[in-house]
């Protein structure tokens, strides 16, 4: 079968890249159950690209990335960080839905990051924004600690890094959490950055 690898790499725009991975079959388990790809939301002229890990049940009904729970919370802090989600990028390094929510496997991550790989020379943003392990793990190559890596823009692949907190994190600690406060924090040293 051919891989994302191959095929990804080779998409010259980003409405060939989504028209390829919405054909992808690479991930059995995956493919066998989704309702849609979601590739991910692509403004024109975005300068940060926001990373979760995979979409989730209502991501998977409506083919847009970050709608349920955590994408409400994760538009809120967007938005109080002076980065509308209407201007940034947004997707997640897995691009179906893994079964009942599960982490995406480690083979799962490696077939679809291709995809990934190449939405960043396409959107071709200043600042990426990895949300939680799995997106921190694409970025970095190598296990961490999201509190270690967090607080701070580090350089990455000529672009700058911000990891962060998922936002699911955020709402299992609550409003008054650290995870909450931590995603406030570094959205903001994102946006500084910007101007
Ligand atoms: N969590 C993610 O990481 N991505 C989504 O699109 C939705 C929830």
């Amino acid at each position: 079968m051919t891989q994302p690898a191959d095929i990804a790499a080779q998409c010259q725009s980003l409405d060939e890249l989504v028209h390829s991975a919405q054909q992808c079959r690479v991930c059995p388990a995956l493919a066998a159950d989704r309702g849609h790809v979601v590739v991910g939301q692509h403004p024109p002229g975005a300068r940060v690209f926001v990373v979760g890990e995979a979409p989730g049940a209502q991501e998977d009904l409506t083919g847009e990335p970050f709608v349920g729970r955590s994408g409400q919370l994760l538009d809120t802090v967007l938005h109080d960080a002076g980065l509308p989600r209407s201007s940034v990028a947004i997707t997640s390094v897995v691009k179906c839905r893994p079964p009942a929510n599960r982490t995406p496997t480690r083979a799962e991550i490696v077939s679809c990051s291709p995809w990934l790989d190449q939405q960043l020379q396409l959107i071709d943003p200043q600042i990426v924004v990895a949300l939680g392990t799995v997106a921190m793990q694409w970025a970095l190559g190598r296990q961490a600690r999201v509190g270690e890596q967090r607080g701070r823009l580090q350089p990455f692949r000529d672009r700058q890094l911000m990891v962060t907190y998922h936002p699911s994190a955020a709402l299992r600690f609550g409003p008054n959490g650290a995870p909450l406060a931590a995603l406030r924090d570094d959205l903001a040293i994102v946006a500084a950055a910007l101007r």
